[in-house]
């Protein structure tokens, strides 16, 4: 697939995770072949403000061949500035959110209360292009605001007129949040609505799901969020390619990853959640993240993890 001039190596993409797509994971994810990885969403308006703060957020690793930057904000000018920064140069693609669910978000205008407001909508999309320059930019947003209420088409169709390259939806409305079931058929009519590649998104977790997103969607690529959670090696499995690799090792990484970016006391907060994730479903797991919660830094944890795959232990 491509986006606008850029080739993506495959249809199977990183969905942005606020919390979760930190550099570390996103190393981890484009060498187990996601065709795009993505940055969780930054703010336009932070971003511009104060650059520092968003820094660590949008740090690359070497292994991230295409990648992409969510930006997120209501107000052109700051999207235009953001799009435009310094910090961004290294992206290949823009994205933009238009569907966070969070009341904050919402309550500032931006994420998926753009779904409501598609002059608004436009303008973002319109000042984010010019501000990127010859890259392309997207937009991922869910199938609407309320419930029953349908208009990811004819919000793609809005996005794509003001320059987007590329749309990402989300088959379920933002009052739904993450409950229910991601409706594919929705999807599809955004397909049929637009020129642009549309990627579908939403509870694809294996080559089953996968399967079914596509022939009922229709969509040129999937991005693939939970179902990456704590086994980013599932871009691997998703093309039949046997995934060779060490899970103690790649956490380690991951940990050494994060704190060369965030320094050692928000790398032991950040990584937490993610050894969870690795090592759900494992014997014994549920004592361990328990201890897991109360170590304090770093190399506590790196002895915790060593421990976990040591002689005799789960
Ligand atoms: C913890 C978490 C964080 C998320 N953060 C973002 C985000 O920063 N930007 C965004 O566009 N979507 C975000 N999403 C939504 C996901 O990208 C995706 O649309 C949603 O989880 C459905 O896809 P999935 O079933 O593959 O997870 C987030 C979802 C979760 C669960």
């Amino acid at each position: 697939m491509k986006i606008g001039d850029v080739q993506l190596e495959n249809n199977l993409l990183l969905a942005p995770l606020a919390g979760f797509t930190d550099v570390g994971f996103r190393r981890l994810a484009a060498s187990f072949g996601a065709g795009l990885t993505c940055t969780e969403m930054v703010s336009a308006k932070g971003l511009v403000k104060n650059p520092k703060a968003a820094k660590p957020l949008l740090a690359v690793s070497e292994e991230e061949k295409t990648v992409a930057v969510q930006i997120f904000g209501a107000e052109p000018e700051y999207m235009y500035r953001a799009a435009k920064h310094e910090f961004l140069e290294r992206f290949d693609v823009i994205d933009i959110n238009a569907g966070c669910p969070v009341a904050k978000v919402v309550g500032n205008g931006e994420g998926s209360a753009l779904l409501k407001d598609p002059i608004r909508l436009s303008e973002v999309v319109a000042a984010t292009v010019e501000g990127a320059g010859k890259r392309p930019v997207t937009v991922k947003m869910r199938l609407g605001f309320s419930g029953g209420d349908f208009c990811a088409d004819k919000n793609a169709e809005i996005v794509e007129k003001a320059g987007a390259k590329a749309v990402t939806v989300h088959g379920r409305t933002r009052s739904q949040f993450y409950s229910g079931e991601a409706n594919y058929e929705l999807i599809a009519e955004v397909k049929k609505a637009v020129n642009i590649p549309v990627v579908a998104n939403g509870d694809v977790t294996d080559k089953k799901s996968l399967k079914r997103c596509l022939e009922i969607t229709g969509a040129d690529a999937v991005a693939i969020g939970r179902g990456a959670l704590g086994r980013p090696w599932i871009f691997a499995e998703l093309m039949d390619k046997e995934p060779i690799f060490d899970l103690e090792t790649l956490i380690l990484q991951h940990i050494e990853d994060l704190r060369s970016i965030y320094g050692d006391y928000v790398a032991a907060n950040e990584m937490k959640k993610h050894v969870c994730c690795y090592l759900k479903g494992r014997r014994g797991v549920s004592a361990l993240k328990n201890k897991f919660m109360t170590l304090k830094n770093v190399e506590e944890e790196i002895e915790a993890v060593k421990a976990v795959f040591g002689e005799g232990a789960l």
